[in-house]
């Protein structure tokens, strides 16, 4: 017997910045991330990436033969607009028109991600998503979209992971504009993205294309590290700032009180507050009536400890295992869990997690509709011995997290696919190259792929539609 339904999605993700290169060809604008990658002292940068604006045509031949019946790509703003709000770049129109019939052809259905942190360098300058003018850039960029592609697209998100965009860019400060521990900044950044957001899935729904429109979240699970009463006060804080504050825009329409509450409790303890501007509330309550899809990106989860001291990071500078304290002011500190297995890269490895997530979302959000799991997979340092890649660890890693999404698709949540991250080795935001994390094995110098294990692991999953061992 299946346990898969026919038309459930074995899908690959990636994103532009990661995949793509080709960073200057083709009248491309620069976006944030080429600035921050050319600084000096840097690595690496996304000038060739994967290679994927020349190779898409063999990856997606590659994603067909390996039974992927869907991809996650997204478009580079500053592809299609090079400043993020002049003049249109018709070649960067041709590039999608292209990728998109390519994946057609092939049987991977395309979803497209209009952001996945990519944000045009000249907008980022301007203020990135603190400067309001940045949103109508953005719906404009969007309809831009939905008239050359939204015949053929039939899936689209509006952002990825606005949380990361937040927490990373100005709480931690390992995104661009590398901000640290400023939470209000963080607050309005989200609240601003939000109403982006609603905005987009408006206009989407007044053009009646035959497609469904929905937004990514990484939603990791915040467990207390102990039953004490400030531990679990603090493993509330930080999943409401982290999880349920966007989560009750998208489908609830507003804010809940409590969630409001605590929102302004946290932001009063870091000596700040945000601005919801008149008509916010209504743009976004009409767009959570009409939100098709919840895209759920899951890794990890977090173990917080009560602290009430002031921020700080502590991690033994090699990201070794057991080692990291990541404290927030108003919050709590972010501690390891001994008892918790975790990647090479110190993040614990908890697939119940995502399945408490899951039942979540169906018992506060009764009107999701329905969920794709958007990302999820393992980074691990793979050996390449002889053409041949065994990524065990990675296959046990994914097979775990099936294993909950059956169970939580037994107790009657809809979850419709699963794309892996990644389809392909990619470009990490902030650890380059050698953070692996694909079905597929790049070799960075000559651009080869080679499957890897998982590879032909995932295709017996996705032709017989049953977990495999
Ligand atoms: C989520 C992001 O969407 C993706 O771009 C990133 O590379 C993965 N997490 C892994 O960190």
């Amino acid at each position: 017997m299946k346990q898969f339904a026919d038309d459930f999605i074995f899908g690959g993700a990636t994103a532009a910045f990661q995949v793509e290169g080709a960073a200057k060809e083709d009248g491309r604008g620069p976006c944030c991330w080429d600035e921050y990658m050319n600084r000096p002292g840097s690595c690496f940068n996304g000038d060739k990436a994967s290679d994927f604006y020349h190779k898409y045509k063999d990856d997606l031949e590659l994603a067909n033969e390996f039974g992927i019946n869907g991809i996650r790509i997204s478009i580079s703003w500053s592809r299609i607009i090079p400043d993020g709000s002049g003049e249109v770049n018709r070649k960067g129109i041709d590039f999608y028109n292209r990728l998109i019939d390519e994946c057609i052809k092939n049987e991977v259905e395309p979803f497209v991600t209009l952001h996945h942190f990519d944000t045009p360098l000249t907008l980022f300058e301007k203020g990135d998503w603190l400067n309001r003018d940045i949103i109508a850039h953005f719906v404009r960029f969007a309809e831009i979209c939905f008239v050359h592609f939204g015949d053929r697209v039939k899936k689209w998100a509006t952002f990825n992971e606005p949380w990361s965009v937040a927490q990373n860019g100005y709480i931690i400060g390992n995104f661009p504009p590398s901000i640290k521990f400023d939470i209000p900044k963080a607050v309005q950044i989200m609240h601003n993205m939000m109403v982006a957001h609603a905005k987009t899935i408006n206009l989407y729904k007044t053009m009646n294309l035959p497609g469904e429109i929905g937004i990514v979240h990484t939603l990791e699970g915040k467990c207390p590290i102990s039953d004490k009463a400030e531990d679990k006060r603090a493993a509330y804080l930080d999943d409401t700032i982290a999880n349920t504050f966007m989560l009750d825009a998208c489908f609830k329409g507003e804010y809940g009180k409590d969630t409001l509450e605590t929102i302004h409790e946290i932001l009063k303890k870091n000596h700040g507050t945000f601005t919801v501007y008149d008509g916010d509330m209504d743009i976004i309550r009409t767009a959570s009536k009409d939100i098709d899809f919840l895209g759920m990106n899951y890794y990890s989860s977090h173990f917080l400890q009560g602290y009430d001291g002031e921020s700080k990071m502590h991690h033994n500078g090699t990201g070794e295992k057991g080692t990291s304290v990541f404290a927030l002011q108003g919050i709590g500190a972010r501690v390891s869990n001994p008892n918790v297995e975790t990647t090479d890269w110190d993040w614990p490895i908890y697939p119940q997690g995502m399945y408490e997530m899951l039942v979540r979302i169906k018992r506060d959000y009764p009107n999701y509709k329905k969920i794709y799991i958007a990302e999820n997979g393992m980074g691990y340092k793979d050996d390449f011995v002889d053409g041949n890649i065994d990524d065990t660890p990675r296959i046990e890693y994914i097979r775990k997290h099936f294993t909950y999404i059956l169970k939580a698709i037994q107790e009657g949540v809809n979850v419709k696919g699963y794309y892996v991250w990644s389809l392909m080795d990619v470009l990490s935001w902030s650890n380059g190259y050698n953070k692996r994390y694909g079905l597929f094995y790049v070799d960075f110098e000559s651009q080869k792929r080679y499957p890897k294990k998982s590879a032909y692991w995932f295709k017996k999953m996705s032709k017989t539609k049953r977990l495999v061992s």
